[in-house]
């Protein structure tokens, strides 16, 4: 669904990002990608959703989506595509939401952006995502500002929103490390109920090894802009390539000497 065909990423006249990357993902699949701050995580879910800031260009290689290059995508292509076939989860989605208005009206106008229906069959469907994301009251919350709820709330709100059009990919950036562990272990499980019930791919960066090694079917490791260890979950569980894999590993709790993710 997704091929990620062998990119290299610069900013400016930098030395390159990321060098040489390659990823796929199938329908369904969830890959997780682990690293070190700086080590080009957010470079390459950028690249894929073409939002990459300043200078940043893809120089070499493709991103193929669903059999289409994304970059030679035009404006009109990315807005039928952004929302809807695609979907981003930020790290804050508090900072994406518009402190000045109430979470409803900016539910309501999002869906009406990416779908023409009237508003209060939009509405219906804001309380509809809302419920699922397990917001209790979820007519309260519609009429809330966003300072009013909590981080987690405002974090699911997001969620939500990225999940209205039942996206064939979601790409996630540490959606859940601003977050207590409760509230990223239930965000987590819903994430994952995305897949199983809509067989939606998920793109998932995490500092958490833990997380990924709980959640992803595939685990790339990058550090300084390389991957310095791709699997599945076994193999990068049980026989990781690279010494930073393994220490990431040591810091991953165990129990009775088993590894517990
Ligand atoms: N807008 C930019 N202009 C120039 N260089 C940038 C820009 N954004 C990122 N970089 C550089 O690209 C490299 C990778 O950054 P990136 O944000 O992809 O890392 P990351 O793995 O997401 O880190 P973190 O875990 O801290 O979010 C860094 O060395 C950074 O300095
Ligand atoms: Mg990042």
């Amino acid at each position: 669904m997704l091929k990620i065909d062998n990119i290299t990423v610069q900013y400016g006249n930098n030395k390159p990002t990321i060098e040489d990357f390659n990823l796929e993902i199938s329908s369904g699949e969830i890959v997780a990608i682990v690293g070190e701050s700086g080590s080009g995580k957010t470079t390459v879910i950028r690249s894929v959703l073409g939002l990459l800031p300043g200078q940043g260009k893809v120089t070499k290689g493709d991103i193929v989506f669903e059999g289409d290059s994304l970059l030679k995508y035009t404006d009109k292509q990315w807005n039928q595509c952004r929302g809807t076939k695609m979907s981003m989860i930020f790290q804050d989605c508090g900072s994406m939401i518009n402190p000045n208005r109430r979470i409803g009206s900016q539910f309501v106008e999002y869906i009406r952006v990416h779908e023409n229906m009237p508003k209060d069959k939009a509405k219906e469907k804001a309380i509809e995502m809302l419920d699922r994301m397990r917001l209790p009251q979820a007519k309260d919350i519609m009429r809330k500002y966003p300072f009013q709820l909590s981080g987690g709330q405002r974090q699911r709100v997001g969620i939500a929103m990225a999940m209205t059009f039942q996206p064939k990919l979601l790409i996630a950036d540490e959606p859940t490390s601003a977050l207590d562990v409760t509230t990223q272990s239930q965000i987590i499980k819903e994430m994952m109920e995305l897949r199983d019930k809509y067989n939606t791919s998920i793109m998932i960066v995490t500092h958490n090894l833990a997380v990924a090694l709980y959640m992803a079917d595939k685990i790339i490791v990058m550090k300084d802009g390389e991957v310095v260890d791709r699997g599945n979950r076994d193999e990068i569980l049980n026989n990781p390539k690279s010494d930073y894999t393994k220490r990431l590993l040591a810091s991953v709790p165990t129990w009775r000497e088993e590894r517990h993710a």
